[in-house]
């Protein structure tokens, strides 16, 4: 049976890809690199922002056009699976099945070890399979050697978040923080040094609050300096709340570790920030970038939010300000999209569409700016 796999989202869910085509290989299944002469096709989902949902939602659409589940259409040989894994399926579960009725498969994140399983199961019986239980994985999930990119690996040190940012539904589509054994994070790491990849980034949607037994984050990061043949790691992504004080001077002093830090700040407004429930003041995020370009002096690059619900002109005008004042390498600005599950949904989403829009603009062309002036300095 061959398999096409796309991946939406962030670097987890490629990560999650890569991991889950090594096991489909392992069970016998051939990857092909097209929709149309696949026998199954995956959309490994994101549900961060409604847009990213709407994608996916407008390809099952598409895909409709050639007919309905293969449970429904027992007697049809030569018809594709498809399936809906990732974030989306444990945001939506069974109710993808009602939406897009051309779905046979549905899998959340945590549950992806059950995917080569789960299509033969289908095949076999004839029916539509959901796997949406589990909040925590309980076995490793990345046992393959498989991997995609021969220069650069991506090692998952923690899944999950515990945080509950108030605008975010990832905790609620990846269970909360689980960290994985050292052990297992260092084994894999040797096994990619031994396929000859040297350059590795750590993932976690908040590493710093990595934790097993008596190793924290800063430990595991000079584990991980001392692996004989790794040339460079870097790691992704920090929490300006749980950022502690050895971090920059173990920056600056391990000779593995990339000089480069992806510190998202959010808000420049600190009313807007309690909203968010981020648990730091933007003075706190001032003496982080201080501190950081002191001690490490590297590239920083961070994540905002604009149009977040009450969000004023005001407020606004703060980011902007924090943003000529840090003069960050580069962010990422995304416009406020009210999630299910989350705190600030029950907000109302007060800023306008056009409003939004304006807003996104103003700090793109800001930040524009800024890049090109530190790469350039006139
Ligand atoms: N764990 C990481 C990344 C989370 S998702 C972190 O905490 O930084 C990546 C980015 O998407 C976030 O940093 C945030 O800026 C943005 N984001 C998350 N939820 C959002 C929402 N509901 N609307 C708009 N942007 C959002
Ligand atoms: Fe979402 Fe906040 Fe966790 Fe990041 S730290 S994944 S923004 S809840
Ligand atoms: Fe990543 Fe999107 Fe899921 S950002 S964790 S793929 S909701």
């Amino acid at each position: 049976m061959k398999v096409f796999l796309k991946t939406y989202g962030c670097q987890m869910n490629e990560r999650d890809s890569e991991a889950l085509t090594g096991l489909l290989q392992e069970a016998g299944f051939i990857i092909s690199d097209s929709p149309d002469d696949a026998d199954a096709v995956l959309f490994n989902t994101c549900s961060v922002r409604e847009h990213a949902e709407e994608r996916i939602w407008s390809n099952l659409g598409q895909l409709k056009k050639k007919g309905p589940s293969l449970s429904l259409r027992i007697n049809h040989a030569n018809k594709k699976i498809i399936g809906v894994i990732g974030c989306m399926a444990q945001n939506y579960k069974d109710e993808i099945f009602k939406r897009a009725p051309i779905v046979d498969l549905v899998v959340g994140p945590n549950d992806l070890l059950s995917v080569p399983i789960l299509i033969k199961n289908i095949v076999k019986e004839k029916s539509r399979a959901l796997a949406v239980s589990t909040m925590e994985r309980e076995q490793d999930f990345y046992v393959s050697n498989f991997r995609e990119n021969k220069n650069h690996a991506y090692v998952v040190i923690s899944e999950g978040c515990s945080n509950f940012c108030s605008y975010c539904v990832v905790p609620y589509v990846r269970g909360r923080l689980h960290c994985r054994n050292p052990q297992d994070i260092l084994d894999e790491v040797k096994r990619t040094i031994e396929l000859g990849i040297k350059d590795v980034t750590l993932l976690g949607q908040n590493v710093n609050s990595y934790k097993f037994e008596g190793i924290d984050f800063v430990k595991l990061l000079r584990m991980v300096n001392d692996m004989e043949g790794l040339k460079n790691f870097s790691f992704l992504t920090s929490h300006p709340k749980d950022v502690s004080k050895e971090l920059f001077p173990m920056m600056r002093d391990l000779e593995k570790i990339k000089k480069s830090l992806h510190l998202p700040v959010q808000s420049g407004s600190d009313r807007i920030l309690k909203m968010m429930n981020r648990g730091y003041a933007v003075s706190h995020y001032r003496k982080l970038a201080e501190e950081y370009r002191k001690t490490v002096g590297g590239l920083l690059s961070t994540d905002v939010i604009i149009g977040f619900p009450s969000e004023t002109e005001e407020d606004f005008k703060k980011t902007c300000g924090l943003f000529k004042e840090i003069q960050f390498d580069s962010a990422y600005i995304f416009k406020y999209s009210s999630r299910p599950h989350t705190e600030a949904q029950n907000l109302s989403d007060s800023v306008s569409v056009e409003e939004k829009e304006k807003r996104h603009k103003i700090l793109l062309d800001l930040q524009k700016n800024i890049s090109k002036n530190k790469r350039c300095p006139k």
